[in-house]
């Protein structure tokens, strides 16, 4: 039998030498114990005890090879569910599974094709409200747009409907999402049934949300036959016309806490992801002139489609190599080990909870050389077939890979495509980056930045069978 490894241990004043703290700024604390422990480190959180992995071939191991040996821990998924109910993020196992049989037919490549056209016509009805010179608050300009998206894309809900119903619905999303990032910070919670002010506050939050989705769903079978969901080409109706192999539908409640698990997971993630795109671009001239220059010879202003995107590497190379860079989901839901098991030699105890973060992995010299440069050629045809398969995974990996990956990266495209072509975003004086990073990573206060016009005066048309429609 081969000898096991041992695991190294995180020293006491670690934080302190470090000049980082967990909690204040993980994603830092993180890379600074892979940086000093190597490939695998083990650390305490209060009670908890933690394993960070940085070595990719420990993570196609804990993700893939064992992932019945590691389901994501009931801390987290606790956690998550007095927000998300039980959906896709807080399910494991069986149920789980079946969750995630009966919703990837609404990913299917042609259904999401569907929804590109909305996308960038949605991202230009924003372009053309922005006003050269003024300064925007570009967090919450791509929290707008990627909601609004989302909205029309999940309930088929539009933008003028979203913007009449989004004080209601986006305040309670908001507190929802404040409340599971604090949740996040302590290290003790008190259950749901206490009646303490945020559970008072995520109850009537949830309430608001749900009979929101309770009240679409209800239009949608009236509009159907024999209450059977009418098909209006959004997620929901797949949802509500998705049946299992014993033909049993989803009931109600499992619905619904999907569509807020999709809406909540399906838009943070992907404006944030914009958020850090714009923030790079505005810092790497020499990047923006390319993707600049590919845009203007592709689409010479006109709206991309979903067909122009294959015709656009340099936008996806940009996207990608920004998402390595600063990854909206910085760190995995902790995996916990069922049984005793060994990763690459090293003993993992029952119970011993597995931290796999993208941002660590993304920094790690070992799998991305020079990894503070932001450069999108690593992504390069030529290039990318050096970055090991579980080195890059904004989007996670294995059988809890995000269901939305495909459609994050076409949204974020189309968007990225559009505005650019009119824009470019300078960073305003005043700001720098603060990382807060709770489930997903944003800049603190959001970041401001100024509107300037492209120096060529760009028209966004877009050919709709055989009409030319100027939009501006
Ligand atoms: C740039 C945008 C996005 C990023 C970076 C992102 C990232 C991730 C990551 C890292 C996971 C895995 C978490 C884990 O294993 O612990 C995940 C899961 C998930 N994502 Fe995304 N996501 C994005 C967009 C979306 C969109 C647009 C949707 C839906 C409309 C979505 C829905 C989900 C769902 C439902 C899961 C849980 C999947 C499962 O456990 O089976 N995400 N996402």
């Amino acid at each position: 039998m081969t000898k096991l490894k041992t695991i190294p241990k995180m020293a006491k004043n670690f934080q302190q030498k470090a000049g980082v703290n967990f909690g204040d700024n993980s994603p830092e604390f993180l890379l600074a114990v892979a940086n000093e422990y190597g490939e695998i480190a083990q650390f305490n959180f209060g009670p908890f005890k933690f394993v960070l992995i940085s070595n990719p071939e420990m993570v196609r191991e804990v993700l893939i090879t064992q992932a019945k040996n590691f389901p994501k821990g009931n801390r987290d998924v606790r956690l998550l569910s007095r927000v998300l109910g039980k959906g896709l993020v807080t399910t494991n196992g069986d149920e789980h599974k079946r969750q995630r049989r009966l919703s990837q037919p609404a990913f299917h490549h042609r259904r999401i094709a569907s929804y590109a056209d909305t996308i960038s016509d949605y991202a230009d009805v924003v372009g053309s409200d922005l006003v050269p010179g003024q300064t925007i608050n570009m967090a919450e300009e791509m929290e707008a747009l990627t909601m609004y998206i989302v909205s029309k894309t999940l309930f088929d809900v539009d933008m003028e409907e979203m913007v009449e119903r989004s004080a209601e619905i986006g305040h309670s999303i908001d507190v929802l999402q404040t409340l599971a990032d604090k949740n996040f910070d302590k290290l003790f919670n008190l259950p749901m049934w206490i009646p303490t002010p945020d559970n008072i506050k995520n109850r009537r939050a949830r309430k608001v949300l749900d009979s929101t989705i309770s009240a679409i769903m209800q239009e949608r079978r009236e509009a159907g036959e024999n209450g059977v969901a009418k098909d209006t080409g959004d997620l929901l109706s797949m949802l509500m016309l998705a049946t299992d192999e014993d033909g049993s539908f989803m009931s109600d409640v499992e619905i619904r806490d999907q569509l807020l698990t999709l809406f909540i997971a399906g838009h943070e993630t992907t404006s944030n992801a914009l958020l850090w795109t714009w923030y790079l671009l505005s810092q790497h001239p020499e990047v923006e002139e390319k993707l600049h220059a590919e845009l203007d010879q592709v689409l010479n202003g006109r709206l991309p489609t979903m067909e122009d995107l294959k015709s656009l590497p340099y936008t996806e190379m940009v996207l990608k190599e920004s998402m390595r860079v600063l990854p909206p989901v910085w760190s995995l839901n902790a995996r916990v080990a069922l049984e005793d098991t060994t990763v690459m030699g090293y003993p993992i105890p029952k119970g011993v909870q597995v931290f796999v973060s993208p941002y660590v992995l993304h920094h790690t010299p070992q799998n991305f050389p020079d990894p503070e440069r932001f450069d999108p050629e690593r992504f390069s045809p030529e290039n990318i077939d050096q970055i090991h398969k579980y080195a890059w995974i904004p989007f996670g990996a294995g059988g809890r890979v995000c269901i939305g990956n495909s459609f994050a990266m076409m949204e974020a495209q189309l968007i990225l495509a559009t505005l650019a072509q009119r824009y470019r975003f300078e960073l305003d004086p005043s700001e720098s980056v603060r990382l807060q990073a709770r489930i997903t990573m944003t800049n603190k206060g959001g970041l401001k930045m100024k509107v300037v016009e492209r120096e060529q005066p760009i028209q966004t048309i877009r050919l709709d069978n055989s009409t030319l429609e100027m939009v501006s």
